[in-house]
């Protein structure tokens, strides 16, 4: 109908993806033969029944899994160019793209080969994109450390810097040290937290870590002050519906708090976070809340603009698509 052609057209930012979570079974099984990687499981429809998920840990094991493949330049510069293509066909003008270097430098894949394909990707493809790196919180503040070094000579391929894998016993403050690092480099600061974790833990990222932005960030409404603040100091939250109910941080869609999130005057937006995962690329996830919420056209309107004012783009490139 009328509300769905909308949300599908209108042109929109993409704030929360994981460049890594944009790897389709197809591709996966195409990059193992090229590399001569094996699988443990035998074919694309034997891996995609794999992906059913209890919580965070049990998709971030076989994300990692999935991840084994990515060894040369140009699977990274495949893989991106992939996801790409996809976010165009959903109108999203700009992304800006999580990667998780240590996944692959854990392996022995160079931090070279990651960024230089992933990058040179972006400067190919059809749409505005820039990076994240994010640090894996499961790891020690040093690994994090000694991933930042590895990542100056490519200082200028990065835009900002981020927080995700196993939120709960891994809370920002570990990464204090880290953090004020990158402050001090100039990279805009993110961080997943209120995923699984506590509302605490969107706090410290914001006064310990001095984050600009918060990834998920739903459980916030369990702290009535925590939401005030959020909304009176107007911090984005990078949503991701699909992946919240896949993960069962809602039971079902219809359960899902975006519409209480943005009538309480917080800065929602709408992101796939790992799409070849959860089911599904940005408008899937837009069309997934439409049809499961009492969402108006004010809330479309107001969630494309969200995703623009709370990118990183510089002031007249945000003015441009506003
Ligand atoms: N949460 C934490 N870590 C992640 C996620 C997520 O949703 N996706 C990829 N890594
Ligand atoms: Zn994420």
């Amino acid at each position: 109908d009328q509300m769905r052609n909308i949300v599908q057209q209108m042109p929109k930012a993409e704030l929360h993806i994981h460049i890594e979570g944009s790897l389709e079974p197809e591709l996966i099984f195409a990059l193992a033969q090229r590399n001569g990687v094996s699988l443990a499981y035998g074919s694309v429809d034997e891996l995609r029944a794999a992906y059913a998920f209890s919580d965070l840990q049990s998709f971030l094991d076989i994300y990692y899994a999935g991840a084994s493949v990515l060894l040369k330049e140009q699977d990274f510069y495949d893989m991106t160019m992939a996801y790409l293509a996809r976010a165009h066909a959903d109108h999203v003008r700009h992304a800006e793209i999580f990667f998780d270097p240590q996944t692959h430098t854990a392996r022995g894949v160079p931090f070279e080969t990651v960024i230089k394909g992933i990058w040179r990707a972006c400067q190919d493809g059809p749409i505005s994109a820039t990076l994240i790196m994010c640090f894996l919180r499961h790891l020690s503040e040093d690994d994090a450390i000694a991933t930042l070094e590895e990542a100056l000579p490519f200082r200028d391929k990065i835009i900002g810097v981020g927080l995700d894998s196993s939120e709960r016993g891994h809370p920002p403050e570990k990464f204090t040290r880290v953090f004020e690092r990158c402050r001090q480099l100039g990279l805009h600061l993110v961080a997943h937290a209120g995923e699984e974790g506590p509302p605490a833990y969107i706090e410290t990222a914001l006064d310990v870590l001095n984050v600009e932005r918060i990834d998920h960030g739903v459980r916030c409404l369990e702290d009535p002050e925590l939401s005030a603040r959020l909304a009176r100091e107007q911090i984005a939250l990078t949503v991701c519906p699909l992946s919240n109910v896949k993960l069962r941080v809602f039971g079902a869609m219809e359960e899902h708090n975006l519409v209480t999130l943005l009538d309480a005057g917080l800065v929602a937006t709408v992101n796939s976070d790992d799409p070849a995962y959860f089911g599904g690329y940005m408008n899937a996830n837009f069309l997934a809340v439409f049809d499961a919420l009492p969402l108006s056209a004010a809330h479309a309107r107001q969630l494309a603009r969200n995703s623009f004012t709370a990118s990183f783009l510089e002031p007249e490139a945000k003015r441009a698509f506003l």
